[in-house]
């Protein structure tokens, strides 16, 4: 029998992911759906074909009838708290997938928690912005048991992702570690961008001589935050896609990672430093990543927004 799936969290990730599940997931059963705010489930209900989604209001109702359930919430307090009430009753034989970018300590944390009750336990972070999450073209970096990572592995490629870098029959705080390292990426690409775009403005050189360069030269991830930053959408957007709040999020862990093996996440720090003064100017929640590039210009004199 189709496993009954229940799925926590419908943020700016969390919403693709569930679309995408529904869409392709061939599940037997409508998906179970919770948000600590119901208007973004009722909202996203509405959007989905009838019948394939059923909204909860308490945590307790859906653990009792799911069998897999994925989590994906902003950060390790919400993660904890969530998991708190989770296994509250008898969860025996459950599995649990949480998708949230955490501190790999935090997870090997929820890990004990979960398997403790005698459930099972699958971090799987993933790689790709809001949009690829609406797209389903995430990466998934699902660590833990092999039989357990087999029993989530249809939901991935072809379904939420295009790919996968599974750690099989490793310990969960593996993939937090890549993740993070992953990010730290993210982080130095788009610090590089914003500083990079600054000085071609303030040379002279243009910022579109620059972008096409970008788009010869590298392409990929630089070449869509460039675009989100030149047409101006770092400031334009109403909600962020990747708040400055999680960006900082993120980078912390890094830092906090690479200290306990001695190893100096310079580059990352410079990022904080931008998304400090993001956050000061466009709100921890509401401040995107891409304004780092907004803080670079402020740092040089110019007005945060750009003329896009
Ligand atoms: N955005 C990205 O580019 C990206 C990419 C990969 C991974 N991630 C990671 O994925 C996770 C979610 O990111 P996101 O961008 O979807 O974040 P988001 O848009 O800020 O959504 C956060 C989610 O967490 C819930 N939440 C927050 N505080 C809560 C609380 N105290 N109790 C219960 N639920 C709470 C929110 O519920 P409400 O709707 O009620 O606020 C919402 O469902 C984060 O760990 C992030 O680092 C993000």
């Amino acid at each position: 029998m189709a496993p009954q799936l229940l799925w926590i969290g419908l943020g700016n990730m969390g919403r693709g992911m569930v679309k995408n599940l529904v869409e392709k997931g061939n599940l037997e059963k409508p998906l179970i759906i919770y948000n600590r705010t119901r208007k973004r489930s009722e909202e996203l209900a509405a959007k989905l074909p009838e019948g394939k989604t059923e909204i909860i209001d308490s945590l307790e109702d859906g653990i009792k009838k799911a069998d897999i359930i994925f989590t994906i919430v902003s950060n390790d307090a919400v993660v904890q708290s969530v998991y708190q009430d989770l296994l509250k009753g008898d969860v025996a034989g459950k599995l649990f997938v949480d998708c949230s970018t955490i501190h790999p300590d935090t997870t090997n944390k929820v890990a004990k928690l979960v398997t403790d009750k005698a459930a099972q336990f699958v971090a799987s972070p993933v790689f790709g912005a809001p949009p690829a999450a609406e797209a389903g073209m995430l990466v998934f970096v699902p660590a833990g048991a092999k039989s357990s990572i087999e029993k989530i592995r249809p939901y991935f490629k072809g379904v939420m992702g295009k790919a996968e870098i599974p750690f099989e029959d490793k310990p969960q705080s593996d993939a937090l570690k890549l993740k993070l390292i992953g990010n730290s990426f993210i982080l130095n690409t788009v610090t590089m961008l914003g500083e990079g775009l600054t000085l071609a403005e303030k040379t002279g050189v243009g910022v579109e001589p620059l972008q096409q360069l970008v788009d010869i030269l590298i392409g990929g991830v630089y070449s869509i935050y460039a675009d989100r930053m030149i047409k101006g959408t770092y400031w334009k957007m109403e909600e962020p896609l990747f708040s400055a709040d999680n960006a900082r999020k993120d980078g912390g862990h890094a830092m906090k990672l690479a200290e306990s093996v001695g190893v100096d996440l310079k580059t990352v720090a410079v990022a904080d430093d931008y998304l400090k003064s993001v956050a000061e100017y466009a709100g921890g929640d509401k401040g995107d990543i891409a304004g780092i590039y907004g803080s670079a210009r402020l740092k040089a004199g110019l007005k945060y927004e750009n003329d896009a």
